[in-house]
């Protein structure tokens, strides 16, 4: 099913990074943005989807509901709080759009606090995206989990880190061409990234996403508005099951290959015709691994991708413009609408710096945990 006139006539987001600002202090940024880009006043607005991860955990608050209706007064309107891990806010952009069969113009909000919280430390709290039973509880929060991936596949392919060093190099390159990124002022070295200190073998800091906080709004409409809104050609998800001990293979996601064919054949369209992409590089591995299981390359090839140059802002196929997870930032339920931020902005030709060349196809590729949720948006000019 090819998915009909639906735009993006709006987008906003904050700066991602370390904040003062309160969790509803970032939400009424991100939406005041999207609204003053978009032709739409906030009264056009007939639903909200709204994504958090650790609302509850961290800031003591859940319901995010309410709280934003308790911004716009008067204004009655249905808001839906929708949760996937690192995956929610490309989930709630997926209901926001099916939603658009009832509705003329959806909002959808990803937000996360994460720094600063007093309350549960944020890495223990991020762990409660995996299976607490059979992973979690043994000791495989995140950081590990993606240490044994890496360890897998660097075995599978003799691939050494170096490779991962540079994805995180790229990166942390063209954040420094997006002044909302997280690691926008920090100036990275190949020789800082080799001297980091491990996290978790043969993961070190720089091979992994930072505690970000954030938030991101989009405005979707089932009318084109103007020249600058921008088509969606397809938005798939897929879920599979979370537990490395229920995994054949710790190198591919099956939820990314099943959303990513399905999310091809929705736009009527193959890989070799995306131009760019935003990947989820939560931890560097995950930047190849994503690579192979979109079919932009085969299967142990993305390392030569890396090192060709192809996926820098001027070879063939640009990826992560914005600094990726790396470097843009990780604010977890605002990942996947700054994937779709940076996709339109691009495809608007508005990048700036970090413009890619004449883009008319982009693809967003947002994950819960280890590759338990698989969101693929792609969107059109
Ligand atoms: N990459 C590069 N630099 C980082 C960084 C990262 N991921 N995280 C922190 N830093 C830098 C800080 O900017 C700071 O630099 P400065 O001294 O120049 O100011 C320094 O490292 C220390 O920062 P701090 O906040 O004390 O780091 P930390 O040791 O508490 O946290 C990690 C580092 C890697 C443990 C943390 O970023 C992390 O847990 N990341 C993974 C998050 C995650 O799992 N997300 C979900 C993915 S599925």
């Amino acid at each position: 099913m090819v998915i009909f006139s639906m735009y993006i006539n709006g987008v906003g987001r904050t700066k991602f990074g370390d904040t003062p600002k309160s969790l509803v202090e970032l939400v009424y940024e991100a939406m005041y943005a999207a609204i003053q880009d978009s032709p739409l006043n906030i009264r056009d607005i007939d639903a909200i989807f709204v994504s958090n991860f650790l609302g509850g955990l961290l800031n003591r608050q859940l319901h995010l509901n309410s709280l934003i209706a308790s911004l716009i007064p008067g204004v009655n309107i249905p808001i839906i709080r929708l949760e996937a891990a690192c995956a929610s806010s490309s989930a709630s952009l997926n209901q926001a759009i099916y939603s658009l069969s009832k509705f003329s113009n959806v909002m959808v909000i990803g937000v996360e606090k994460m720094n600063g919280t007093k309350f549960v430390n944020p890495i223990d709290a991020i762990a409660t995206a995996g299976d607490y039973s059979l992973d979690t509880r043994n000791g495989l929060i995140f950081p590990a989990a993606y240490a044994l991936i890496a360890q897998q596949y660097m075995n599978k392919y003799g691939v050494d880190h170096d490779v991962l060093e540079k994805v995180s190099y790229l990166n942390h390159k063209n954040a420094n061409l997006n002044p909302l990124a997280h690691f926008y002022h920090k100036k990275v070295t190949r020789q800082m990234i080799k001297d980091s200190p491990v996290v978790a073998t043969p993961l070190n800091l720089f091979d992994c996403s930072p505690i970000s906080d954030g938030a991101v709004s989009v405005i979707i409409s089932s009318k084109r508005y103007s020249d600058r809104d921008i088509p969606i050609l397809s938005s798939q998800i897929s879920t599979d099951s979370i537990s490395l001990t229920q995994r054949t293979d710790l190198t591919s996601f099956k939820a990314t290959k099943i959303a990513s064919r399905k999310a091809y054949d929705e736009a009527g369209i193959q890989p070799e015709d995306i131009d760019f992409l935003e990947v989820h590089d939560c931890f560097t591995i995950n930047q190849l691994i994503a690579l192979e299981d979109l079919q932009i390359c085969k299967p142990g090839q993305a390392s030569e991708l890396v090192e060709s140059g192809d996926i820098e802002i001027n070879g063939k196929i640009p990826v992560n413009v914005d600094g990726g997870l790396k470097a843009n930032g990780h604010p977890i339920g605002a990942t996947g609408l700054a994937q779709i931020f940076e996709i339109v902005t691009q495809l608007r030709l508005e990048a700036d710096k970090r413009q890619v060349d004449n883009p008319e196809i982009g693809l967003a590729h947002n994950i819960g945990g280890v590759g338990g949720t698989s969101g693929i948006t792609i969107l059109g000019r």
